[in-house]
């Protein structure tokens, strides 16, 4: 347990990360995520446009926030990592490879481009592949007990029992899921999904519509930092010998497009979402949340991508960094 000393100092410094990030990037923004009216700029902000979070806990249990740490927000894409995570523990991993391989594809989340050599997503980050681990979650032609299962799953992640889907938001994605439910029948035409297509879009949006904190983000990735065991709780999420599957395929897929990009420069798995949450991992120390809805050209959060990189760099976080460039604990402090 770190002394009061190192926790007030922790604090100081996010405090100043928060106020320091939040008064830039305004102008990096292309644009905000509504469901039900896509992507935006709006000539206004308006207050939830302006929310900004930054979160970290640690393995051993500690939570630092800044900012709008309680406010809750959809988890979208985010979803798909722990719902990739259930497929692996309900089918195994070589029935969910024969389903969606761990390519990153290079394209947009919501392509309809697909491995031909092997008949399946490239990766279950994307949309298509996450309409295939959700059919592998799922039960044929009834949502309900499948969502008990995911809500569950996320409930043991952060800790919140409370935690729910919005059903507005829901309904709002429901609308608007053209390109997803021609994604699905398409995948279906090929044999890459077998169940009731659009019992899957609706559990895939359903997931997507759960309702979760800046705070709550970064005690689930803490939990994949501790290897599946909520730091908090002490409740198991998932088996330690699937947080590696998971994590590697954030590492390689989870920031879409920009995923390669993002490995380079901060190292860490991450996935993104497109309510403006990002969590990252940095296995064995810490989890990261951060929540700004302002988004880059990929659909990733700007502030998200900025404060990351800064904490990676700080801290020499990075998977390839030399243990000499941590700043707070290394030679250079
Ligand atoms: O269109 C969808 O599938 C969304 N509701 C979720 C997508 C998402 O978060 C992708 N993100 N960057």
């Amino acid at each position: 347990m770190p002394s009061q000393e190192i926790r007030d100092r922790v604090n100081v410094r996010l405090d100043e990360l928060y106020r320091r990030h939040l008064s830039l990037h305004d102008e990096e923004v292309a644009g905000y995520y509504g469901s039900g009216s896509g992507y935006h700029k709006p000539e206004v902000l308006g207050e939830d446009q302006k929310r900004f979070s930054i979160c970290l806990a640690t393995t051993d249990g500690e939570v630092f926030v800044a900012g709008d740490h309680d406010h809750p927000f959809a988890l979208q894409s985010i979803s798909k990592m722990f719902v990739y995570g259930m497929a692996l523990e309900a089918c195994g991993r070589e029935r969910v490879l024969a389903r969606v391989g761990v390519e990153p594809s290079g394209d947009a989340f919501n392509s309809i481009v697909f491995d031909e050599r092997h008949n399946r997503p490239f990766n279950p980050m994307v949309n298509a592949g996450a309409l295939a681990t959700t059919d592998l979650v799922g039960d044929r032609d009834a949502t309900e007990p499948a969502l008990g299962r995911i809500l569950d799953a996320l409930r043991r992640y952060t800790g919140n029992e409370d935690l729910e889907v919005d059903e507005g938001v829901f309904e709002a994605e429901m609308r608007t899921a053209d390109r997803n439910r021609a994604t699905g029948y398409l995948m279906r035409s090929e044999g890459m999904l077998e169940g009731n297509v659009e019992a899957t879009l609706a559990l895939y949006l359903r997931q997507c519509s759960v309702l979760v904190s800046c705070r709550e983000l970064a005690l689930m990735a803490s939990t994949l930092a501790n290897g599946g065991v909520n730091p908090t709780t002490g409740e198991r999420a998932l088996g330690s010998r699937h947080v590696r599957d998971v994590l590697s395929v954030m590492h390689t897929c989870g920031m879409y497009d920009f995923a390669g990009e993002w490995a380079y420069r901060v190292g860490i798995p991450a996935k993104s979402g497109v309510s403006g949450g990002v969590l990252a991992v940095v296995p064995g120390k810490l989890g990261i949340g951060v929540f700004s809805p302002g988004l880059d050209a990929y659909g990733n959060s700007v502030r998200g991508t900025a404060v990351c990189e800064e904490i990676s760099e700080r801290l020499g976080l990075h998977v390839f960094a030399d243990t000499r460039e941590d700043a707070l604990l290394g030679p250079s402090q």
